[in-house]
């Protein structure tokens, strides 16, 4: 590794950038950057409430309170409560990803202040996400209409990251319906080498697997980079939860996988079918993701060796990210470049890479209690 990078330092330089940018996206944010080649000006545009990645700019602005409880970082959150409650009320865009949106969106500044308004829009986000969760199939349906019965349904591996919003309602049904969610995926989605698909047509009628596919990734068998690292975190997440040690041990073989596969510079390429002989496109999302999910697994981790080995891998990943990927610009609104959404969109910012960039550098400046 490089030499150490300053986290709470770096946490600072951010926490400047969403001070300088946090009135662009009120009730539109940001999704993916447009140019995002070393030196060139790069920025995110405002888009409108209807996708899955509204909630992580106020997702970042409640992750810089929680660390200074500056309350600038608070300034928007009552126009975030209006746009996201009419984005429900409206129900754009819904799918599984309600997890993600009403997680970052509502249920953190619940947490962080007990805002009833919060809560309880929150409750009506899970209440929708309910409705995906196929009973016979034991699995949420991450896209599409419900109770269409003439052609197979997915389910993803980005899932995994959205139960968290149905185990926090405290509801028994809920908590059943996401830890069954957790089970289904781990038994189709990851592979007995722990290698992952990035998603598994199931007919919706029976209930049935029907095999692997991919959506974002290189090849249906191949191991997409960032499905991988929604698993490796989804899955510590789910054993937060539920203590059920099946999902630990998912966790950790996971993680194991996709650690014995990272690149030299511990950023991974965007499909695990590419390395440093072979090499395309990085994906920084997919590297913060894992560096802060292994931080969540530490957590739960006893074997010494292990848990400290699980911290120091994400310590190599964020100092990577931080002296190769930053985009020092104080004025863009970016903090990494070199994410990947879809292969065809090119090496861009992610606003999601973004948050989960910060948020594991939290982890490790504050007595962090997280969001999910
Ligand atoms: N959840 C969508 C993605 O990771 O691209």
């Amino acid at each position: 590794m490089g030499k150490e990078i300053n986290y709470e330092l770096i946490a600072e330089l951010i926490e400047e950038k969403l001070i300088r940018n946090h009135e662009k996206y009120i009730d539109k944010y940001p999704h993916i950057s447009n140019i995002c080649t070393e030196g060139e000006k790069t920025d995110y545009t405002a888009e409108d409430n209807s996708i899955w990645t509204s909630s992580f700019f106020p997702g970042e602005m409640f992750l810089a309170y929680e660390m200074t409880g500056n309350d600038i970082f608070l300034s928007d959150l009552t126009s975030y409560l209006k746009s996201f409650e009419t984005r429900l009320d409206n129900r754009v865009g819904i799918s599984h990803d309600l997890g993600f949106l009403y997680t970052l969106s509502c249920v953190a500044p619940y947490k962080l202040l007990g805002d009833k308004k919060a809560k309880a829009i929150a409750l009506k986000a899970a209440d929708i996400l309910f409705e995906r969760y196929n009973s016979k199939g034991k699995f949420i349906q991450a896209w599409g209409e419900m109770n269409q019965s003439d052609s197979y349904v997915k389910m993803i591996a980005d899932t995994m990251l959205n139960l968290p919003l149905l185990y926090w309602t405290g509801k028994e049904e809920y908590i059943k319906a996401a830890e069954n969610h957790a089970m289904t995926c781990g038994k189709y989605i990851v592979r007995d080498d722990y290698s992952s698909y990035h998603t598994f047509l199931m007919d919706p009628v029976s209930g049935d697997a029907i095999e692997g596919r991919t959506h974002q990734g290189y090849r249906d068998d191949s191991t997409w980079a960032r499905g991988q690292a929604w698993i490796v975190y989804g899955f510590a997440l789910s054993y937060g939860y539920t203590h059920k040690p099946i999902f630990l041990d998912i966790a950790e073989k996971s993680a194991e996988y996709f650690i014995e596969r990272l690149p030299n510079d511990y950023v991974p390429y965007w499909d695990l079918t590419f390395n440093d002989t072979v090499p395309d496109i990085k994906d920084t999302s997919a590297a913060a993701i894992l560096a802060s999910g292994l931080l969540e697994l530490a957590g739960y981790v006893d074997a010494k060796e292990k848990k400290s080995n699980y911290i120091e891998v994400s310590k190599r990943i964020l100092t990577s990210l931080y002296d190769k990927y930053f985009v020092n610009d104080m004025d863009s609104p970016v903090l990494l470049r070199d994410g990947m959404y879809h292969r065809d969109n090119g090496s861009t910012g992610t606003i999601w890479g973004d948050y989960f960039f910060f948020e594991a550098l939290v982890r490790l400046t504050c007595r962090f209690k997280r969001f999910w």
